[in-house]
C-alpha cells in the first residue's frame, strides 16, 4: 500500500508528493515541525504537543496554518488513510513559498502545511531489550533550541557520529561542560547521590512533550527529582541514565562513550519510570475506550 501525505490541503500518494523548490522551509529551514506518537488510534501527549507546535510558530512569527480542531483532523485523516493504529505522524509548518530573500516575504504568504505517518514497531514491552547506547558530543547547535526547528544540521552530525560509532543517541555537552540534551532526546540521569535529575527548561533545550508528561507523572506518585543542569562528569558517574521523546518514551542508556552506566543494566529509577510512561501511554488508549 502506497503510504498517503496530506500537503498542502491535499491527501496525495506519498512518492507523488512534492513542494516548491522554493518554499523557505528548503532554502532556509525556515520552519518547524512535531512528532507525536500514535498508539490505538489516538496521539499520545496531543494537547502538549499542539501547544508545543502553537509555542514554535508564535516564536518565529508564523501563523497557524488552520485551526488547532482542523489540524487534529488532518493528522487523524493521514493516520486512519496509512492504517495506522500505532506509529508516528511527522508534522512540518514553515513560512510558506516565496522568491528567495533572507527576510519575511513582503507580501504575506500562505504557511505551508505537510503531514507524513508511519508504522512502528508495537510498543517496548521489555525494558532490557529497549535499552541502548549513547556516546557524547559537543551541543553545535544554535541559542533557541527550545524551538522545534526544522533546522537539525548540528543534531544530524552529532547523531551520525552516533551511528558510527554503534550508539543508538548522543548526549549533547555545552561549552560550560553541562549536558543539555540528546540530538532528539531528552536527557535524565540519577547521580551517586541517588537524586533524579534532569536540565531546568531555557533557550538551550527543547521543552520536551515527553518530558513534561513525565514531570506530571513523577508528581503523581511523589516521585522526588530536581531540575538542575548535570555535568558530564556527573553523567559519566551516574548511577542511571535514561532518554525520553515521543518515539523513545523512556529509554534506559546502558552504556556511554562506550563504558557501563552503573551496572550496565537498566536501573530501578529508570525500570519505575518506564512503566509508569507506558502506563500513561497507554492510558490513553484507555481512555479511548
Ligand atoms: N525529537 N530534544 C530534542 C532535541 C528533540 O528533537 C526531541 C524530540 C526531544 C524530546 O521531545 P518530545 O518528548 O516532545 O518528543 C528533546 C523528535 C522525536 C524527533 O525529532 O524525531
Amino acid at each position: 500500500m502506497s503510504r498517503i501525505a496530506y500537503v498542502n490541503g491535499a491527501y496525495v500518494p506519498q512518492r507523488e508528493a512534492s513542494v516548491n523548490v522554493e518554499d523557505r522551509g528548503y532554502q532556509f529551514a525556515d520552519g518547524v515541525y512535531e512528532v507525536v506518537y500514535v498508539l490505538g488510534g489516538r496521539l499520545v501527549d496531543e494537547d502538549l504537543h499542539l501547544a508545543r507546535l502553537e509555542r514554535s510558530l508564535r516564536e518565529i512569527r508564523i501563523s497557524m496554518p488552520m485551526t488547532r480542531p482542523a489540524l487534529v483532523n488532518v493528522l487523524h485523516e493521514v493516520s486512519r488513510q496509512n492504517r495506522i493504529t500505532e506509529g508516528l505522524i511527522y508534522m512540518q509548518v514553515t513560512r510558506g513559498v516565496a522568491r528567495r530573500d533572507h527576510a519575511f516575504p513582503k507580501a504575506p504568504v500562505k504557511p505551508a502545511l505537510v503531514v507524513t505517518a508511519r508504522r512502528t514497531p508495537p510498543y517496548p514491552r521489555d525494558i532490557d531489550a529497549w535499552a541502548t547506547t549513547a556516546i557524547t558530543q559537543p551541543d553545535q547547535r544554535w541559542a533557541r533550541c527550545d524551538i522545534k526547528s526544522v533546522g537539525l544540521l548540528a543534531n544530524v552530525l552529532a547523531k551520525q557520529a552516533a551511528r558510527e560509532q554503534g550508539a543508538a543517541e548522543a548526549l549533547l555537552i555545552d561549552a560550560d561542560g553541562l549536558v543539555t540534551e540528546g540530538a532528539s532526546t531528552s536527557a535524565w540521569i540519577v547521580g551517586r547521590d541517588s537524586v533524579l535529575r534532569t536540565r531546568p527548561l531555557s533557550h538551550a533545550i527543547l521543552p520536551g512533550c515527553t518530558r513534561a508528561a513525565l514531570v506530571t507523572l513523577l508528581a503523581e506518585e511523589g516521585i522526588a527529582f530536581e531540575e538542575r543542569a548535570f555535568t558530564a562528569d556527573e553523567l559519566r558517574d551516574a548511577s542511571e541514565v535514561f532518554i525520553t521523546s515521543a518515539t523513545s518514551f523512556v529509554r534506559p542508556i546502558t552504556a556511554l562513550d562506550g563504558v557501563a552506566v552503573g551496572s550496565g543494566a537498566p536501573g530501578p529509577v529508570t525500570r519505575k519510570l518506564f512503566a509508569l510512561f507506558a502506563r500513561h501511554a497507554q492510558g490513553s488508549l484507555a481512555n479511548a475506550a
